[in-house]
């Protein structure tokens, strides 16, 4: 079985790999956009509990958190765009065989988001521990449940049983323990991203470490096959530098500073390893790319392809340009 004999020819204008680049591109910002929020999250919520920042009003982290999910949404909506159509097919039927669950996403996307707005702007501070440790949760189920699309869409040889186990959806990926430490393993750059951009306690990176590498460890044992063992060497590698920070550098700033550098190439690392283990896995199952191309509907056409370059160009220039006025004074 393979894309053409399944879902018959799909409509692309452009080569496959173009959208993939931008696909794992854009999913770059996402992915840095998520760790952040929940490092904020994790680290305003522990100092709400402890009682710090309740009485003079909200802390920097709590002010940042409202803007943090707004662009973390946005940036949500590129990959969404590219991966659709690219692996419309096995998305979309992963997606309907989690049903509710995945519609679940958006409400409890809203309630997540207002929570964020209630600790920002409520005046009953003492309920700022509830409000933050609740949007907490329910960003983490968020998370879980990408995950558990993203590693069901992967095995599209097992659709049909699955649906015929229940036609009506709820069905998470088979293999849980794999997709807990997908999400960990996913997520786990947010304490250390957190305690760098919050200037906060530098002993949150060593949750980093510690599930960076038992993430990583299960995710390569079970749910990384045929993916080459030099990548997860090199998210070690980056580990143990993170490692070596916060043992060797004793000025804060440049610890902070080395930290935020090192959180943009790990979410890269992160962001190619899975790209890795989708290709291996969905070549298994005769899913590849090659494939699409040649049951494409449509040939590349340039003129659209250049003009929508441009115009991420222009919106690329027009968010640098935002930032640098938001740097100026006008805060977050
Ligand atoms: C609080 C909200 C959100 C959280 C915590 C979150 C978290 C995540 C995580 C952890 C993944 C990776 C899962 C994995 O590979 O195991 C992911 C993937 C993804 N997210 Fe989000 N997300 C959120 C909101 C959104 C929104 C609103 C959109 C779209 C508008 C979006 C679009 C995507 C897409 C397209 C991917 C997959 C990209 C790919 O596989 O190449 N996310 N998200």
């Amino acid at each position: 079985m393979n894309y053409v004999e399944a879902f018959g020819p799909v409509p692309v204008p452009a080569p496959p790999g173009f959208f993939r680049a931008l696909l794992v591109g854009t999913f770059w910002f996402h992915l840095m956009a998520v760790q952040l929020l929940l490092g904020l999250l994790v680290i305003s919520w522990a100092r709400a509990v402890v009682g710090r920042g309740a009485e003079t009003g909200p802390d920097r982290g709590i002010r940042h958190l409202p803007a943090t999910m707004a662009i973390l949404i946005n940036l949500g909506i590129p990959p969404l765009l590219f991966l659709q159509l690219i692996y419309g097919p096995v998305f979309y039927t992963s997606s309907i065989l989690l049903g509710s669950l995945w519609m679940g996403v958006i409400p409890l996307l809203m309630l997540a988001y207002g929570g964020l707005y209630l600790a920002r702007y409520s005046p009953r501070r003492q309920c700022v521990p509830l409000y933050l440790g609740t949007s907490l949760f329910l960003v983490l189920v968020i998370a879980y449940l990408f995950s558990n699309n993203m590693a069901w869409m992967l095995r599209p040889g097992d659709f049909a049983a699955a649906y015929q186990n229940g036609a009506s959806g709820g069905h998470l990926y088979p293999d849980q323990a794999q997709v807990f430490f997908r999400w960990l393993w996913v997520l786990s750059p947010a304490f250390a991203l957190g305690a760098a951009w919050l200037e906060g306690d530098r002993r949150w990176a060593w949750l980093t470490v510690a599930a960076g590498i038992a993430g990583a460890a299960v995710l390569q044992g079970r749910g990384a096959p045929g993916v080459s063992g030099v990548f997860f060497a090199l998210d070690y590698v980056l580990l143990a530098a993170l490692a070596v920070m916060l043992l060797a550098v004793q000025d804060s700033a440049r610890w902070r500073k080395m930290v935020l550098h090192w959180a943009i190439l790990k979410a890269a690392l992160i962001v190619v390893i899975r790209d890795q283990i989708r290709q291996q896995a969905l070549a298994k199952e005769g899913f590849t790319l090659d494939l699409l191309a040649q049951s494409n509907l449509l040939s590349t056409t340039w003129l659209p392809l250049v003009l929508f370059l441009l115009m991420l160009a222009g919106a690329i220039g027009i968010l640098g340009w935002m930032w640098s006025r938001g740097r100026q004074g006008v805060t977050l």
